[in-house]
């Protein structure tokens, strides 16, 4: 029985940035006919057995346009009511105070002024991806003060949080889960500094394959246990996940964000099983 797969991207980058060049064959052996289509291209999406989030990554100025398309596509993966909730970085002080170690978060609404950190410190916005408009500031002063404005400005939520400097010597990990089950991880170095691929629409990664220490994967689990709490929702029903991880100053592995919406997933880095993994789960959705 044939079945149509969409991946879905967006119109700068129509068929992503290659990394799922495996997965394709991979859904094709399984019986999926997949092809590519921007989210806001009018495709119909409506009639495809599956339609997965992979290079959505436009959304961050038109969140709203954008959670109304997911919430029109019956077959979304990750469905719509969870991309709600991950497109929105506020989720990170959720998990704090549901006892997950993650990255300390000042959230700091249109209006409001910081407690400003007196190390080093980021500032970001809650809605955003790619490392776009993701700044880092030795200290607080005008240049900060700026930036909060600036995202004020725009009617965004800013971040505040203080800088991992591990992310300079050891990057962060990202541990993948495909229907809920661990496939693989790899390392990114850090991100702020390194130039924007030509779509503009991220910042260059450099991702090498990575095997996690026990105490990140351990709390990489306890972080997707804690976002299903959150969401209601079993493991399996997530049909790609990646908690990415960062040292604190104490060693200590700490949540720097959940992707649970159209993240890399690192094939490229990845042994030749995770594209056979990822189409498993496909499959496991339909079921
Ligand atoms: N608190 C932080 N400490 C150190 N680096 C950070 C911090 N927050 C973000 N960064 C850097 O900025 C990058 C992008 O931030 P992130 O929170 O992952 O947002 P997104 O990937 O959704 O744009 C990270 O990959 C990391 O390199
Ligand atoms: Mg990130």
């Amino acid at each position: 029985m044939t079945r149509s797969a969409i991946f879905v991207s967006c119109s700068a980058l129509p068929e992503g940035d290659g990394d799922e060049a495996a997965v394709l064959p991979a859904l094709a052996d399984l019986g999926f006919t997949v092809s590519w289509a921007p989210w806001d291209s009018g495709a119909d999406f409506e009639s495809a057995d599956v339609v997965v989030l992979r290079a959505a990554w436009d959304y961050p100025e038109r969140r709203d346009e954008f959670l109304s398309w997911c919430e029109s596509v019956p077959a979304l993966s990750n469905p719509a009511s969870v991309v709600r909730w991950n497109t929105d970085k506020t989720y990170l002080g959720e998990l704090l105070d549901a006892g997950v170690p993650t990255v300390p978060v000042e959230i700091v609404q249109p209006g409001e002024k910081p407690r400003w950190p007196k190390k080093p410190f980021v500032v970001k916005p809650s809605v955003g991806a790619g490392s776009r408009d993701v700044a880092r500031f030795d200290v607080a002063g005008p240049e900060a003060e700026k930036h909060v404005a600036a995202l004020h400005g725009d009617g965004r939520t800013a971040l505040v949080q203080p800088y991992q400097s591990s992310v300079d010597t050891q990057g962060e990990i990202a541990v993948t889960y495909f229907g809920g089950v661990y496939s693989h991880a790899f390392t990114k170095s850090a991100m702020l500094g390194s130039g924007m691929d030509a779509s503009g629409l991220y910042l260059e990664e450099k991702l090498a394959a990575a095997v996690p220490a026990p105490q990140v994967r351990a709390v990489a689990e306890d972080a997707l246990d804690a976002a299903c709490g959150l969401l209601g929702i079993l493991r399996a029903e997530l049909l790609y996940a990646r908690v990415d991880l960062v040292r604190g100053d104490d060693g200590r592995p700490l949540v720097l964000e959940i992707e649970l919406t159209e993240p890399s997933l690192g094939f490229r880095q990845a042994d030749a099983g995770a594209p056979l993994r990822f189409a498993s789960a496909v499959r496991q959705q339909l079921a």
